[in-house]
């Protein structure tokens, strides 16, 4: 049986953390591992420059991303990875696609209502058509399944339109594609209080040490009920059980620490302890793996060629066939 196809990409600001990972990546090895699912991922360097960013180290930020994911489990042997820049036809497609997309539309994308809020008239167009870059990524693959966090719903609603408009206009082209969401769908950051996010500064990345990680998980916020060691909290109320523990630990760990939060029992420096050993078996071998990379660059470097090179190939296939549907060609 033909392997379904799916398509996702992540932006290479900043350091990427543990929400992308859980609601993302671990999601993404998962499916190329399970044998049903081929895997096309991306390293969206477009995408990174509809914000105020540093040109001086996108292309490295971008090389790094691309290591962490290898190190996430991505490898040539399994599926395609490559740097959105180095495949011209991502551009080419949003703009005609843009204009089978609304102002309207546009202007409903929560995201984009996020960064310009209070920047008045003073915000990049390609924020504004961020979303139809993102639509041309998946549409150049054909792809009919999209692994992202919520997040990015509301964004592939939106590509699922313009996937009716233009083939309405212009003939059958393209899927609708179809978010896979998991049950990591939004992480919340360390606060508790928003989403995992490196604008909120609330993050453990994934490159990070056990001791930085501890730092930050030590003070992090728990069930207010417990103001004391004696109080019994509720850990479904609890921001680092529901966010952190209950993926990173064993149903065992997970029963424990249930039972000794509701009874006070175990205190929470104890719970976080447990938490963190267990964060460090996951992550641990991850971080290793990406020191490793770090160490041959000419590797990441090949696979990525290699990958942009066959994604050069599908994608000059479907703006043929585009070019031609359009009427430019
Ligand atoms: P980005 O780079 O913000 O995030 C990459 C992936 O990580 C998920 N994610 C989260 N999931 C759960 N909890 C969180 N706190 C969290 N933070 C981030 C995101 O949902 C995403 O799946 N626009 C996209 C990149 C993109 C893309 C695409 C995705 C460009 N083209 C085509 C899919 C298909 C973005 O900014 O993701």
């Amino acid at each position: 049986m033909a392997k379904k196809l799916f398509f996702s990409g992540i932006q290479p600001t900043g350091e990427l953390h543990i929400g992308n990972y859980l609601g993302a990546i671990q999601r993404w090895v998962k499916l190329v591992d399970s044998g049903e699912y081929e895997g096309i991922m991306c390293v969206v360097d477009y995408h990174a420059m509809t914000v105020p960013y540093e040109q001086a180290t996108l292309k490295q930020r971008s090389l790094e991303a691309a290591t962490m994911l290898m190190a996430c489990g991505i490898s040539a042997d399994k599926a395609l990875l490559f740097i959105q820049s180095y495949v011209p036809q991502h551009t080419e497609l949003a703009w005609v696609l843009n204009c089978s997309c609304m102002i309207g539309e546009l202007s409903r994308m929560t995201q984009f209502k996020d960064k310009s809020k209070d920047k008045g008239e003073s915000v990049a167009v390609g924020l504004f058509t961020y979303p139809v870059l993102m639509a041309a990524d998946i549409l150049l693959y054909k792809a009919a399944y999209v692994p992202v966090g919520e997040d990015q719903i509301q964004h592939l609603e939106l590509a699922r339109e313009i996937v009716r408009r233009f083939n309405s206009r212009f003939g059958e082209t393209f899927p609708e594609p179809q978010p896979l969401i998991g049950e990591a769908k939004r992480i919340m950051g360390l606060d508790g209080e928003s989403k995992m996010s490196k604008s909120m500064g609330n993050t453990i990345a994934l490159s990070e040490s056990p001791e930085s990680i501890w730092k930050k998980l030590a003070p992090a916020k728990t069930d207010e009920r417990r103001k004391k060691r004696s109080d019994p909290g509720v850990p479904t109320d609890c921001n680092v059980y529901m966010s952190y523990h209950r993926y990173f630990s064993p149903a065992e760990d997970l029963a424990y620490v249930d039972k000794g939060c509701r009874s006070a029992g175990i205190g929470c420096l104890e719970c976080k302890k447990l938490l963190a050993k267990n964060m460090e078996k996951e992550l641990g071998p991850i971080r290793k793996r990406y020191e490793d990379l770090r160490q041959h660059p000419q590797k990441v470097e090949a696979y990525l060629n290699e990958s942009a090179e066959k994604c050069r190939a599908i994608a000059e296939a479907t703006m043929h066939e585009v070019r031609s549907k359009i009427g430019v060609r």
